[in-house]
């Protein structure tokens, strides 16, 4: 799908349908005025009658058979006050996949006034929203259902800054195509995404974003002193990758930010066997690595300033012969000593190894991200994700710059007691701290390999994929956390693109 920018006036686009936004309070401007006017009322009609009662993302289609528009589609955005630009990605995606399914190729959006307060923000969106609404979720269909028949789809930059919109435009093809990459690999089935394909992935990304990449085999990681997490890859068949990308935008500083993310290609627990209710949602277990090779494709094309290493610790968690036994006693590159009460609190054991070697690497502050408990997702549900953090200040620039990018991360508390839960008897430390807090006892065992380096946690369980399908993107993995962790970046960097209401209210006063 091609996403571009045209300047035209609303009516005069020769398209197969023009989008237009209507807020809750049904007072019609823009490019939704001009498209009323001309349709003889008929928007003003939906709204009135109730047919689109205003809550976001509802929909309403006209024909105009004989306008160069040939449709309008009329999308609901909800209050007016509560508007956000993160919701004109939802608002673009849920246009492109109803139009998409109907046979539309061609899809012309018109943008809300408001997006005038941060327009690079808000053509980003845009873009972002038109292009992980087309992500074929039916990879293995012969005959897929579900792919959209969007060809293209064009922003209109009318009555905005031109400039705004394509810089926007521009940076959320990335964003959304990046969004996407991250969906696929998540998407595809263990069968097909070993530890080896997701470092053929990885080394594809990097060739085409401009990063250089080293892939550790089992060989180097031992030499490398990663016992942790040799332990989980040693019951599987498949070999364990260790994949690390790097990006250097800024080549005279010595700050390196590393970014984390477990990459359990499948986890079936292990000799600690799951359950099969569900098991196969365990080849998502890998998208905090998606998310982390995915934000660095995407950094390494909107180049930054700033230096950036990926991290992911790719492995399958298999019982058998050789895996490792409840009991076993591993060690980690630190010198740490883990009794594995549980192997499958595995997640924890190869984000022990990769911790350590960021900081081996020299990263001087770290994010690591990872659907790493079942206990996250108890606590919070699919609203939202965990962020936990050793850095107050830290944290609260990541909560910062990741709010408005319409991912959700709520903090947790890191108190000392957390760690008291995860000290062995026989060891330096267990891998399970038992039931209470259970997202947060994982959090305080990573935290032991992260020294004084400031350092942020993202435990994904309940944010990654999810079960039911919305307007704008199909169910499944979400992307999450690929947006947020752009958005991080650029404001680390000092280039930041999104902002909040408030930050855009402030710069308009
Ligand atoms: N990958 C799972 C966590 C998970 C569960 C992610 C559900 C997404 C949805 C992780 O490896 C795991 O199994 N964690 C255990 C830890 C426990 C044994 C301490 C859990 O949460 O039950
Ligand atoms: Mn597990
Ligand atoms: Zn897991």
């Amino acid at each position: 799908m091609q996403v571009r920018v045209a300047h035209d006036a609303p009516l005069d686009a020769r398209t197969g349908a023009l989008v237009v936004p209507v807020f809750a309070d049904a007072q019609l401007d823009g490019a939704t005025k001009a498209a009323d006017e001309a349709l003889g009322g008929a928007i003003a009609d939906i709204v009135q009658s109730g047919e689109i009662a205003g809550k976001p993302y509802e929909m309403a289609l006209v024909h105009a058979k004989d306008k160069p528009f040939r449709r309008v589609l009329v999308v609901g955005l909800g209050e007016r006050e509560k508007f956000e630009s993160f919701m004109l990605a939802r608002y673009a995606g849920a246009a492109v996949r109803y139009l998409g399914r109907r046979n539309v190729t061609d899809v012309t959006i018109a943008a809300p006034r408001e997006m005038s307060a941060n327009t690079t923000a808000g053509a980003s969106f845009l873009a972002e929203g038109a292009i992980a609404a087309s992500l074929d979720t039916t990879l293995y269909q012969e005959k897929p259902e579900k792919r959209t028949a969007v060809e293209r789809v064009t922003i209109l930059s009318s009555g905005l800054d031109d400039g705004a919109v394509v810089r926007g435009a521009e940076r959320g093809i990335v964003v959304g195509e990046s969004v996407n990459f991250a969906r696929r690999l998540a998407l595809t089935p263990a069968n097909d995404m070993t530890p080896a394909h997701l470092a053929n992935e990885a080394a594809n990304a990097a060739r085409d974003a401009g990063l250089s990449i080293d892939v550790l085999d089992e060989e180097r990681a031992r030499a490398e002193g990663m016992g942790s997490f040799l332990s989980v890859a040693q019951g599987s068949a498949q070999p364990p990758k260790f994949i690390v990308l790097t990006y250097t935008g800024d080549p005279s500083s010595k700050e390196l930010l590393a970014l984390v993310g477990k990459g359990i290609t499948f986890d079936t627990g292990g000799i600690s066997l799951k359950p099969p209710e569900r098991m196969e949602e365990m080849k998502y277990d890998m998208s905090g690595a998606a998310g982390v090779i995915a934000a660095m494709r995407a950094i390494g094309t909107l180049k930054p300033k700033i230096n950036v290493v990926g991290i992911a610790p790719a492995t399958e968690n298999m019982p058998g012969g050789k895996a490792t036994k409840p009991g076993d006693i591993v060690k980690a590159m630190n010198g740490t000593t883990i009794e594995v009460i549980n192997t499958d609190a595995e997640g924890r054991l190869i984000l022990a190894d990769a911790l350590c070697y960021a900081r081996k690497l020299g990263a001087t502050k770290i994010v690591d991200t990872a659907t790493l408990t079942g206990a996250c997702v108890i606590a919070l549900g699919h609203a939202a994700a965990a962020a936990v953090s050793n850095d107050d200040d830290f944290v609260q620039r990541f909560l910062g710059a990741a709010k408005p990018s319409g991912e959700r991360y709520w903090q947790m508390p890191l108190y000392d007691d957390y760690a008291s839960q995860m000290k062995s008897d026989i060891a330096d430390l267990k891998n399970t701290g038992g039931r209470p807090a259970g997202a947060l006892t994982a959090a305080a065992f990573l935290k032991s390999f992260v020294a004084d380096t400031p350092w942020i946690h993202l435990d994904i369980a309940g944010t990654a994929y999810v079960d039911n399908e919305s307007a704008w993107i199909a169910k499944g993995p979400t992307g999450t956390p690929v947006r947020a962790l752009i958005a991080f970046v650029e404001s680390l960097a000092g280039s930041p693109v999104i902002h909040t209401n408030g930050a855009a209210r402030a710069a308009r006063a």
